[in-house]
């Protein structure tokens, strides 16, 4: 049985080319497609021991272009197997972002024979209406599959949700609402938040709007979420939006709301703005659906401001880690915080452990390890007395600084130096994120892939993600200070490539 269903699994993905993952800054731990461009994960849902990641994907370039969703599946969100294409643009248009829900109860009636359908909720974007100058060329569309996602069939009742005049009216997450056994649609329209309601998936009802004059606004509001957490045995509603420009470091950023939310409305908790990432690298990030109490999220892993220009070959632009959301409380705070999934252990290779360094102001790992292996897990733990800064170079003086700055409580990365950064203005920079622990130890934990760094620290309270392009590989890690440092622990674990697991 085992058997029969992986030569199944690796007869339904497409070839995969030795040589294949191995291009110059190709990311080992993390998703990107064989070739070609994609952006915004859509349609994540977990059905039958399979997690679906669909993706806004043009498979004729390397640049944004007419829009499908491209598929891929995993039974650990870890190693990735690529699907055909599960939806094509079609005379309503390109196929937009959006979401996929298991339709356990058959409301929709697309179940047939005791087969269960996965339901996908997206915009049908009309080029055509666009381009005359239209406003209501973005509407929503189902389309479901019986088969556990391996092919997918357009609804013929589509759109289901007429747009009624607003130019930006789209990116559908759905939930199903239990108390009052209805699904919730959580709809970007414009500069707010449109929930709808309905029984089937196919009728829909307008419930309320949010966020008019709430939260951060620079940007157009596209993929939002709406899921709740456990804050202490009771729930509290997390409204994550994500924003086009404007975000906390420049570009698009993801940016969240706590409240309630009773399946007419939304009300926050307060008005302050909330970032789920700080770093530039990080959007259109959305939690997967049907995961039960743990709530998932996974964000597209690199900025609009430079998207289309980042400098590799056959395809373009990757996925972050999948992050498990929690609930954590600062003292005058509370805080969606975000950790790499417990999944992500299982690729690494043999831990590294250094305790107790002191009196040193540099320190250099790649002397300590016989051979510094990217991609790598980098666990520090450090008091927060001093400034220090981990450095990832290469013997070209190309290097990304992760620092900590105690006075300003902040963090930052430094990629100002990192190789590649003339093919957009911005590029080359340093970033900042607040430190929102006031604890004496510091903890930081760094994912290291060959042309990204993923920092959480603080267990997830304060995350940031950032690409580079060196023009050789990093090879070296030191961590530097002009103070004493007193590290108590260094953990260090190389990561296996998910491309080679046979
Ligand atoms: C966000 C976004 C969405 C839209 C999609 C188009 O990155 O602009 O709002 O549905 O990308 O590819």
């Amino acid at each position: 049985m085992g058997a029969l269903i992986s030569i199944s699994t690796v007869a339904k993905a497409q070839n995969v080319n030795a040589k294949m993952y191995e291009e110059q800054h190709r990311p080992q731990v993390h998703f990107s497609p064989r070739q070609h461009w994609i952006n915004d994960p859509n349609g994540m849902v977990y059905f039958n021991g399979i997690y679906h990641l669909f993706f806004q994907y043009y498979p004729d370039g390397n640049k944004w272009g007419p829009m499908h969703w491209g598929h891929a599946e995993s039974n650990d969100m870890i190693y990735w197997r690529e699907m055909p294409i599960a939806l094509y643009p079609d005379s309503l248009g390109y196929i937009f972002s959006g979401s996929a829900v298991v339709d356990s109860n058959n409301t929709s009636g697309f179940g047939k024979e005791g087969k269960t359908a996965l339901v996908a909720i997206f915009t049908h974007h009309d080029p055509k209406g666009e381009a005359k100058g239209t406003d209501d060329f973005q509407n929503q569309s189902l389309a479901f599959s019986i088969d556990n996602g391996d092919t997918w069939t357009k609804y013929s009742g589509n759109p289901v949700l007429k747009n009624p005049g607003i130019k930006d009216f789209r990116d559908p997450k759905v939930m199903w609402y239990a108390p009052e056994k209805k699904w919730v649609m959580t709809l970007a329209t414009k500069d707010r938040i449109t929930f709808f309601s309905s029984p089937d998936l196919k009728n829909w009802k307008k419930e309320s709007e949010f966020g008019e004059n709430l939260g951060a606004h620079e940007g157009v509001w596209e993929c939002p979420d709406l899921f709740s957490l456990d804050d202490k045995g009771k729930k509290l509603w997390v409204m994550i939006v994500n924003i086009g420009s404007g975000g906390p470091n420049k570009g698009s950023a993801t940016q969240y709301f706590l409240g309630q939310f009773d399946g007419n409305k939304f009300i926050p908790l307060d008005h302050k703005i909330r970032w789920l990432d700080y770093g530039p690298d990080e959007y259109a990030g959305i939690t997967w659906s049907n995961t039960g109490n743990r709530k998932i999220f996974l964000g597209w892993m690199t900025n609009w401001l430079y998207a289309n220009d980042v400098p590799t070959t056959i395809w373009r632009n990757a996925m972050t880690i999948p992050r498990e959301l929690k609930i954590k409380h600062t003292a005058n705070d509370i805080i969606v915080s975000a950790e790499p999934v417990k999944e992500l252990n299982k690729i690494e290779s043999g831990k590294t452990l250094i305790e107790n360094i002191s009196s040193t102001k540099n320190f250099d790992l790649s002397k300590k390890i016989n051979q510094i292996k990217f991609p790598c897990r980098l666990n520090i733990s450090i008091d927060a007395t001093t400034n220090f800064a981990v450095v990832l170079s290469n013997d070209k003086n190309e290097k990304t600084a992760i620092g900590y700055d105690k006075d300003n409580h902040q963090f930052y990365i430094d990629r100002t130096k990192s190789g590649k950064t003339d093919f957009q203005k911005n590029f080359a920079a340093k970033h900042f994120a607040p430190r929102f622990s006031t604890n004496h130890a510091l903890n930081i934990s760094l994912i290291i892939d060959v042309s990204s760094v993923e920092l959480f620290a603080d267990d997830g309270m304060t995350v940031m993600t950032e690409t580079f392009f060196p023009t050789k590989d990093y090879n070296n890690i030191k961590i530097e200070s002009r103070e004493n440092l007193s590290i108590k622990k260094i953990e260090y674990a190389p990561l296996k490539s998910i491309w080679k697991r046979n």
